[in-house]
């Protein structure tokens, strides 16, 4: 049993196994290698989510475990229950394990501490600013596949970098894997510390983008601006930090562009860059389900006899 609630919590020789993992199954998404058959695992997700929660509950089922999913706006949550409190219960109905989505950073590790002694694995799938460990593993590989390797690579990372758990997960598994990693934002959505984490920061697009090999476009996250307004006009935004076809023009045909979704189109991508062959968006979620039932694997310590690609 391992949990995974940040980058740090994985030694490189587990990043490795993940991603050689999630590149067999990848070729064949729609198998089914029933290794946890018997198991119920418990996806709680206390904010809204697509992508991840639909991965999560399809990998699981990929691999022989049943589901059962726990939302915010329909759980006992409502009427004051912690989210410890309905994760113990969630145990006490002898659950397996845990994919947790919060608005709360730090949320997960706290879940983990909390069903440690009972020996249950717990997967954080988003806690508020902090983490979104299976996204940079999945994003990780999605380059891994493209480019051949990930050591060397110049990634740049756009955009609404003060509300990204996406960025600063991918931050640090990136530089950990020997990519330089460029960051790019206006100053109000740059975290004052991040190059800490590993990054080279700027403010001018246009500059962080000569040599890009990789662009990591993130989403504005408007429902939390509404509470903190930190920028002066969506249009200005746009202009200065969206992906248009007049910067797509001047990179070269090989680069690759990224975005964990949900797109504002028009805003951080315009939509013919979201559509453009060099976008693999829609490569990166085929890759989450294979990555997650990697992640899955590791989780419970078991692994899936498939052939190598
Ligand atoms: C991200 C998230 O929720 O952190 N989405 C995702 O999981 N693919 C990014 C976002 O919401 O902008």
């Amino acid at each position: 049993m391992r949990h995974l609630t940040a980058i740090a919590d994985l030694r490189d020789e587990d990043i490795g196994a993940i991603l050689d993992l999630a590149d067999r199954l990848y070729t064949q998404p729609e198998r089914r290698y029933p290794v946890l058959t018997g198991r119920t695992i418990a996806n709680v997700f206390f904010e809204p989510s697509t992508r991840t929660r639909v991965s999560f509950e399809l990998a699981a089922r990929r691999l022989g475990a049943d589901n059962v999913a726990v939302a915010g706006a329909t759980s006992s949550t409502v009427k004051g229950e912690t989210l410890l409190d309905t994760v113990k219960n969630l145990a006490a109905m002898k659950v397996a394990g845990f994919v947790v989505r919060t608005s709360t950073s730090g949320a997960a590790a706290q879940v983990a501490r909390a069903v440690d002694a009972v020996g249950l694995p717990v997967i954080n799938a988003g806690d508020g600013l902090h983490e979104h460990p299976t996204q940079a593993l999945l994003d990780a590989g999605t380059i891994r596949r493209h480019k051949r390797r990930i050591a060397g690579l110049t990634v740049v990372i756009v955009g609404d970098l003060t509300h990204s758990r996406v960025a600063r997960s991918n931050i640090a598994l990136l530089s950990r894997l020997g990519a330089k990693v460029r960051v790019v934002a206006p100053r109000t959505l740059m975290p004052v510390d991040i190059e800490a984490l590993g990054c080279d920061a700027y403010t001018d697009l246009d500059r962080a983008l000569e040599g890009a090999e990789v662009i990591m476009m993130l989403r504005l996250q408007q429902e939390r601006l509404e509470k903190q307004p930190l920028l002066p006009s969506l249009r200005e935004f746009s202009q200065r930090y969206g992906l248009d076809d007049r910067r797509l023009a001047r990179l070269p045909a090989d680069v690759l562009v990224m975005h964990p979704g949900p797109i504002n189109r028009g805003v951080e991508l315009r939509s013919s860059v979201a559509d453009d062959k060099r976008a693999v968006i829609l490569d990166q979620v085929t890759y989450g389900v294979a990555c997650r039932m990697a992640v899955l694997c590791h989780a419970f310590g078991t692994t899936v006899p498939v052939a190598s690609a």
